[in-house]
């Protein structure tokens, strides 16, 4: 592997690390258990993480979405990032405490220029866990929500990387909205016109569908894309390693 393929971005969605039933509550079990996860693996990682009832829980009751409007109060778009920070520093303090060296970029801009590709490299090189994560971004006419997930496509498409690993609050992805049976294995970017968004109380960005749609655009990119569940702490530690049986797959186009 060269120096870039060999990086791995792993997207903490805001269903897993905090309570998406209850305003502002952190899976502090949950953020250590995958910080001690990340902690062990060798490998050069990008984490991007969700919102979950912290930015969500806000942005919701502010009516900031991904589409780009005005908002009435613009408190409410510092209110919503405040809680970002808030989540992303418990985060932090988590990663830090088993070993890894975070450095946060917010906010993210919607550029992909050459001097970025240096700068995570740069980064990546000195040792440091770039972190990222959803946020409330100025747009033509007003605010929008970028989400965690847009984040972690752009940072695809400026590293490149062998694997994108999505940890969700449940095994995989379900051929049906009930999310009974097995989960699909393999996901086949064709079978995407078949699923329907999710509709989770707090969630301003879209649900599963969404999701696939962007690891789809991940996978275009060369990158294989799994979809593990966050809860499993040995399952993230296979998907970081390698494994890709323990979740749904998404190959990269090669
Ligand atoms: C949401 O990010 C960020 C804000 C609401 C500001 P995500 O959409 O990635 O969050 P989760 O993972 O679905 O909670």
């Amino acid at each position: 592997m060269d120096g870039v393929s060999d990086i791995v971005v792993v997207k903490l969605g805001g269903s897993v690390i905090t309570n998406k039933d209850t305003p502002c509550s952190l899976r502090a079990d949950v953020v250590d258990s995958l910080s001690n996860v990340l902690g062990r693996s060798p490998l050069k990682k990008v984490v991007v993480h969700g919102g979950g009832s912290f930015g969500h829980y806000y942005a919701k009751k502010a009516g900031i979405s991904t589409s780009c409007g005005p908002v009435e109060d613009i408190d409410d778009v510092f209110l919503t990032r405040e809680a970002m920070f808030e989540l992303n520093k418990h985060l932090l303090r988590s990663l830090h405490a088993h070993g890894l060296h975070p450095y946060v970029i917010s906010p993210f801009v919607e550029s992909r220029d050459e001097y970025l590709v240096d700068f995570f490299l740069n980064l990546l090189g000195s040792g440091f866990t770039p972190v990222l994560f959803g946020d409330v971004i100025p747009c033509k006419g007003g605010f929008k929500v970028i989400s965690g997930d847009d984040i972690s496509y752009l940072v695809c498409s400026i590293l490149k990387p062998s694997r994108m690993i999505f940890c969700i609050d449940v095994d995989g992805v379900y051929p049906s909205s009930k999310m009974d049976g097995a989960i699909i294995s393999e996901f086949d970017c064709k079978m995407l016109r078949n699923f329907v968004g999710s509709n989770k109380k707090f969630d301003v960005t879209g649900g599963i569908r969404r999701k696939l749609e962007i690891a789809c655009k991940i996978a275009s990119l060369g990158t294989d894309v799994l979809f593990v569940n966050g809860f499993k702490p040995d399952v993230v530690l296979k998907a970081l390693n390698g494994l890709y049986d323990v979740g749904t797959c998404i190959r990269g186009k090669r």
